[in-house]
């Protein structure tokens, strides 16, 4: 990276031909997130749920673009949701498909962050590629606070991407069927933005123990 006196920074040579040369940097994946491959997910044979969001997973690799909804995966923590949700990404991106990578609240935090009060306009810089690139995964919908902006702002991109007939694939962990006292994804994100969401994307409910967890206490084998 160099900084160009009046203009900001700017990627030398050397990183710009990096980044041609590697499409996925332009994905905007966290880098946490390097290790999720297809061949890397394996599916807890105890929560068939898992086998079938895996073959759910490749087909829409495989068969994109002529597939008419894109994907929701529900589920609790550390079930594999956003790892599936970046495998597709990558398999995309490999196929030459254009595609962006977004939590949630970060999206809202820039679009909030941009917006200047005079013009009464967010940086179309942030909004454009979210709403024209080819498939868009938004990670932890309903993560942030359901307020009305938060709402129509949600409402303008999935709308936005629904009438371009843009694939989007959200992940969440708020369940259709409220689960005791927990919230439900309608709670979160209002009721015409999920009804829209049920009509654009297949929804692949996921259930299982956390991963991180079994993981890093016991070993998998032994979850
Ligand atoms: N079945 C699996 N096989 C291999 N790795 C997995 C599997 N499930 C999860 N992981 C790994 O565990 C970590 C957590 O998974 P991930 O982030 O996809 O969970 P999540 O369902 O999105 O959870 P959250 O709701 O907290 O966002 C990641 O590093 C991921 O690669
Ligand atoms: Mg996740």
């Amino acid at each position: 990276m160099e900084i160009i006196a009046g203009k900001g920074a700017r990627l030398c040579e050397c990183r710009s031909s990096e980044l041609q040369d590697n499409p996925f940097e332009k994905v905007r994946v966290p880098a946490r997130y390097n290790g999720c491959h297809l061949n890397s997910f394996k599916a807890d044979p105890k929560h068939e749920s898992q086998k079938l969001a895996l073959l759910d997973t490749m087909r829409f690799i495989k068969e994109f673009p002529a597939i008419d909804q894109g994907l929701l995966f529900i589920g609790p923590c550390g079930v594999g949701k956003t790892h599936l949700a970046v495998s597709i990404l990558k398999g995309l991106t490999e196929r030459g498909f254009q595609c962006v990578f977004y939590e949630f609240s970060s999206l809202l935090k820039e679009i909030q962050d941009s917006y200047n009060p005079n013009t009464k306009t967010s940086e179309l810089s942030i909004l454009s590629p979210v709403l024209t690139t080819q498939v868009l995964v938004l990670d932890e919908l309903g993560a942030s606070k359901p307020t009305d902006w938060v709402k129509d702002t949600m409402a303008h991109i999935v709308n936005t991407r629904y009438n371009d007939r843009k694939h989007t694939i959200f992940t969440t962990n708020y369940f259709d069927q409220r689960q005791g006292n927990e919230e439900t994804l309608e709670d979160r994100i209002g009721v015409r933005l999920r009804s829209r969401l049920y009509e654009m994307c297949r929804v692949i409910e996921m259930s299982g123990s956390d991963y991180r967890v079994r993981f890093n206490s016991r070993g998998l084998n032994q979850a």
